[in-house]
């Protein structure tokens, strides 16, 4: 599947735009500012419906405006018109103009991988951006991931509810047991989904990084979790006395990170800038893989702002592996065009090139 128009009304600044794209490599040049990674960005928001930058729809709304709408025309095995309109507070999204009963039921039928600068943060922020990665990882792919990780962050907010009203006092294990018991099935699950997709990406990751670095280093990624250390239930129970205290819920797999090193030393501290950027694209690269071993289907690439991200001799490692065979569509951003073009020219494949 390819996206073959996309169509969008005050989103973000496009009072209005309409885009061809082609099933190969597009290319989107323009000053700073025109509005290059909000198209991407609404690209990310037609697979999963939410934007890759902010969880806050209202603020996707043009300024001024009471609404914004993305429309996606796909062509493939199974051509699609997908339209998202947010209005009122209120998400719909329909499919060949009839309506989803759920946002879920949307999510899957496309999947995207994202490569930005704001991506820097997977390595220097905190955990939760980390899982967030590991989230969008599997919620493209697996609805039944999506549905558990509603499912937990409900039944953590119940729980923390509970023990911040009840101010460090004591609780009856018995009904503290009862909220554990909303936790753990899911929990469970998502710990199992996480650690097989940590397992499944390492040796492709490890390829494409020692492909981008030209280095000798050894990446690492491991999975932490507390659950890691056993029963999950066993562990809520043993906890309880701390949670009282502490008024929040301090183990299960809103703790869950992701430690990333290069031979025995953390990435975060040790890397050089070279290095977290190519730890980063082969994270992306891999989280590609995977989808596209898990759907047998091409996930669509976006790719912002290479060249701002990395030097122009890992850009070009980078463009000759993506537009090798095995890759699909592949949208691109770049502020210069003819430096974009100079890397694409070699490569053979649809190109389509729109200057904002
Ligand atoms: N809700 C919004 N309404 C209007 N403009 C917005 C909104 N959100 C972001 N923008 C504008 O979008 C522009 C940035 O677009 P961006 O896609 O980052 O540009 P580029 O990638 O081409 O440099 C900024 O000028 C920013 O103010
Ligand atoms: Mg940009």
């Amino acid at each position: 599947m390819y996206l073959q128009r996309l169509q969008l009304f005050n989103f973000k600044n496009h009072s209005q735009r309409s885009l061809e794209f082609c099933d190969g490599i597009n290319t989107l040049t323009g000053a700073n500012g025109v509005g290059k990674t909000n198209i991407l960005d609404a690209v990310h928001y037609l697979a999963n419906a939410k934007s890759y930058f902010n969880g806050i729809d209202s603020q996707i709304i043009e300024h001024d405006k009471t609404f914004f709408t993305v429309k996606g025309q796909f062509e493939g095995e199974l051509p699609a018109e997908i339209l998202i309109q947010f209005e009122g507070g209120k998400k719909t999204i329909k499919k060949n103009d009839k309506a989803y009963p759920r946002l879920l039921d949307h999510i899957g039928m496309i999947q995207t991988v994202f490569i930005t600068p704001y991506d820097i943060d997977l390595v220097l922020g905190n955990s939760e951006d980390r899982r967030r990665f590991v989230d969008l990882s599997l919620c493209q792919i697996d609805k039944a991931y999506l549905q558990n990780l509603s499912t937990y962050k409900k039944a953590l907010e119940q729980r923390n509810a509970l023990l911040k009203t009840m101010q460090g006092r004591y609780i009856d294990p018995d009904l503290l047991s009862s909220y554990d018991a909303k936790l753990i099935p899911a929990g469970i699950l998502i710990h199992q989904r996480r650690k097989e997709f940590i397992e499944h990406i390492l040796t492709f990751f490890t390829t494409v990084y020692q492909n981008l670095s030209s280095g000798s280093e050894t990446p690492s990624i491991q999975y932490d979790s507390p659950l890691n250390n056993g029963d999950f239930a066993t562990l809520l129970a043993d906890t309880h006395r701390i949670d009282m205290a502490a008024q929040r819920t301090s183990v299960g797999i809103h703790k869950d990170d992701l430690i990333f090193g290069l031979g025995e030393f953390p990435l975060k501290k040790y890397g050089s800038q070279g290095q977290i950027k190519s730890f980063i694209i082969a994270l992306k690269l891999a989280q590609y893989n995977y989808f596209q071993a898990v759907t047998k289907n091409h996930p669509i690439l976006l790719l912002d702002d290479i060249f701002e991200k990395i030097d122009e001799e890992r850009a070009q490692r980078l463009i000759d592996m993506v537009g090798a065979s095995g890759y699909g569509q592949i949208l691109i951003t770049d502020t210069h065009s003819s430096r974009v073009e100079t890397h694409f020219q070699p490569i053979d494949a649809n190109k389509l090139h729109h200057h904002l």
